[in-house]
């Protein structure tokens, strides 16, 4: 008898805690009907014609998925003019909430929007919610979000002084890489969610972030402690600060120094600026 407390124990530890559906799904089947169906059309299915044949045939497979949801240009277009047509930070928020554009609102839990203070003049931004995020509907609440907390104390900051979010607001399952085309279809609510908070300057967690706030190809570990600047549809430039993501900093601790020195270049920056 298989402990199935371990098995997902061991399931958790290898990134897998979201179960998608409610019934397994046998990818081995799957392949093997994508091998015998031709790429274009499957071959109907015979019906099952008695009771007790439809008794021994096996439950409806899901649909073999060949091809994820993807957002077509007419539908970032809409995303855009949805989001730009949001007045506040409240009204992009219920947008987003209402928002069906993005498949990976339907594996996560939560919305996580954002947190600390809307009206704060520094702005961290990171790349998607990890599973306490998810769960809690709060950005930077897990592991990584402590170590941030702490590295805000150490510049004299707290989560009343600075505005969180993400650049895609949903989690994506097992933590798995946002897809290109995600990315992009929640552009122009993060995109907005910048130009109504306002901030006076940006915090770039991470390379994905420091990517989408700079439009750069460069590597964060060259990008990071170089101050970039972002500028928002209505044409207002915002200094940015590519920096470590927390979560990089747990795996790699020596590399907390380089991180101290972009905080503290940040924290000169934003002295200058507020005093
Ligand atoms: N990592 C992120 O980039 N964002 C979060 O909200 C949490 C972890």
């Amino acid at each position: 008898m298989p402990n199935l407390r371990e098995l997902l124990d061991f399931y958790a530890e290898a990134g897998v805690d979201t179960p998608l559906e409610d019934v397994p799904v046998n990818r081995f089947s799957q392949v093997e009907a994508k091998r015998t169906t031709t790429p274009l059309a499957a071959s109907p299915q015979k019906a099952p014609a008695t009771p007790s044949e439809r008794m021994q045939s096996a439950p409806p497979a899901p649909p073999v998925v060949t091809k994820a949801t993807v957002p077509d240009d007419a539908q970032i277009a809409m995303a855009r003019q949805l989001a730009s047509s949001a007045a506040t930070l409240d009204e992009l928020h219920a947008q987003l909430a209402a928002f069906d554009g993005c498949n990976l609102k339907f594996t996560a839990k939560n919305l996580v929007f954002a947190d600390g203070n809307p009206h704060a003049s520094i702005m961290f931004v990171g790349e998607a919610p990890g599973r306490e995020e998810d769960l809690e509907g709060v950005p930077f609440i897990g592991r990584s979000g402590q170590l941030l907390d702490r590295m805000f104390a150490a510049i004299g900051l707290d989560r009343s002084s600075v505005y969180i979010a993400n650049t895609i607001p949903w989690r994506p399952p097992g933590n798995r890489t946002p897809t290109p085309l995600e990315t992009e279809i929640c552009r122009p609510f993060f995109e907005r969610q910048i130009e109504l908070a306002n901030p006076k300057l940006l915090v770039a967690l991470g390379g994905p972030a420091a990517k989408a706030l700079t439009d750069t190809t460069e590597g964060i570990l060259r990008l990071r402690g170089n101050w970039k600047s972002h500028t928002t549809a209505s044409g207002i430039e915002i200094p940015v600060m590519p920096t470590l993501h927390p979560a990089y900093l747990l795996r790699n601790s020596a590399q907390k120094r380089f991180a101290w020195r972009d905080f503290v270049s940040v924290k000169l920056r934003l002295r200058a600026l507020t005093e």
